[in-house]
Order: C-alpha cells, then sequence, then structure tokens
C-alpha cells in the first residue's frame, strides 16, 4: 500500500473515527477475496465505503469497466483521491443508502462498511435500497471482524435474503470473513 494512502487513512480516522471504524485500509488478501466472484461478465458494480480504494483497484483487476464501476463514499477527501486514482469510475459523495437512487440493475455490490458500528435502522436503509439497485441475480458481498454475519437477522429475513459464508481471511489484521447475501 502506498504510504500516501495510510497517511490519507490515519488523518480521516482521527477526524471521524465512527464512519471509519478500522486501525489500518483492508489487506491485499481480503480485497482479492471479497471481489472473488467479479468478472468482466457481472455488468454494473457498485461499491460502498471505499476509502484509499484497495478494494476499487481489486474490482477493476477483475476486468470491471472503469465505466460500470460507482462509488458511495460519504469523506470528501476520501472522494478527491478516488476521483484522481480511478479516471472514468463515477465517485459519488454520498451514503450508500442512496445507491437506489443512482444505479439500476447492478451485478454485484461490494461494501467495506463498518456495519457492526452502525445503528440497525441505518443497515436497514443500506441493505433496502442495495436490493432495490441489484439484478434478481446479483449479490451483495460484505466483510466482517465479527464471529457472525454482520447484518442483524430480523433485517435480513425482512428483506428475503440469503446469506452465505467465505472462508475467514487470516492475514489480514484483524482477521475477517466476506458474507454473500443474495435475494432468497
Ligand atoms: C472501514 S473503512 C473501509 C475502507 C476500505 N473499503 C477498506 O476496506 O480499506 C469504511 C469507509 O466507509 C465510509 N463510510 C461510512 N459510512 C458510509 C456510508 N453510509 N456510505 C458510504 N460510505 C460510508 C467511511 O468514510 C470509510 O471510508
Amino acid at each position: 500500500m502506498p504510504s500516501s494512502d495510510l497517511g490519507l487513512f490515519l488523518r480521516q480516522l482521527l477526524r471521524d473515527p465512527t464512519a471509519i471504524s478500522a486501525m489500518a485500509p483492508s489487506s491485499k488478501g481480503l480485497a482479492r477475496a471479497i471481489t472473488s466472484a467479479l468478472s468482466p461478465a457481472t455488468g454494473p458494480v457498485a461499491e460502498f465505503g471505499p476509502g484509499t480504494g484497495v478494494f476499487t483497484r481489486a474490482i477493476l483487476d477483475r476486468g470491471v469497466a472503469p465505466a460500470d464501476l460507482t462509488l458511495f463514499e460519504l469523506n470528501p477527501a476520501f472522494c478527491t483521491s478516488l476521483r484522481q486514482q480511478f479516471p472514468g469510475v463515477r465517485v459519488i459523495n454520498a451514503g450508500a443508502q442512496s445507491v437506489g437512487d443512482h444505479c439500476q440493475g447492478l451485478g454485484a455490490i461490494i461494501s467495506g462498511l463498518p456495519l457492526l458500528s452502525f445503528p440497525a435502522d441505518l443497515c436497514a436503509a443500506i441493505f433496502a435500497s442495495a436490493v432495490q439497485a441489484l439484478r434478481a441475480d446479483g449479490a451483495i458481498h460484505q466483510f466482517t471482524y465479527g464471529p457472525k454475519p454482520p447484518l442483524p437477522e430480523h433485517i435480513r429475513a425482512d428483506l428475503g435474503l440469503t446469506v452465505t459464508p467465505g472462508p475467514r481471511i487470516w492475514l489480514n489484521l484483524p482477521p475477517a470473513r466476506v458474507y454473500t447475501y443474495r435475494r432468497g
């Protein structure tokens, strides 16, 4: 990871610890795991909470075209850096809960949001909007450091989603797991 990315991340962490809720950007191993289902055939993709762009780079490395990728990032300093790093990618300085207003027919959503630090009503708003923006066969890939799926169970059931765990990524600090949510 470039040291400028780490410096930017740490400065934004000090400004808004709750929104960022991680001690460092995710590892390349976690970035490979959370993007493993993507290919040029996935079609339009959205990313939630890209931060310094570790997952964004991995999404593009999977062959997703820049024009097919939309990023939702609340932090304006991260948005400026993302626009410089990823020309041709749409960067929206707004909450992930607005994805349904901006995107339709998404094949996948990659989420780096710290769901465990969010109130349940915000999690519900984000996932309801995500379901609205997804194709019927689309999937939401969400990582967590916690021991179980990060979306509260009653919200998953209300939205009619199934959830599948991926392998634990031990080399991420802290170790993490990716969960995939799909329409039941
Ligand atoms: C834990 S950091 C993850 C950054 C990066 N994806 C990674 O894994 O290294 C969480 C990111 O989500 C952003 N964020 C927090 N709440 C958000 C929301 N409601 N919508 C979009 N981005 C949000 C923060 O600004 C931060 O960049």
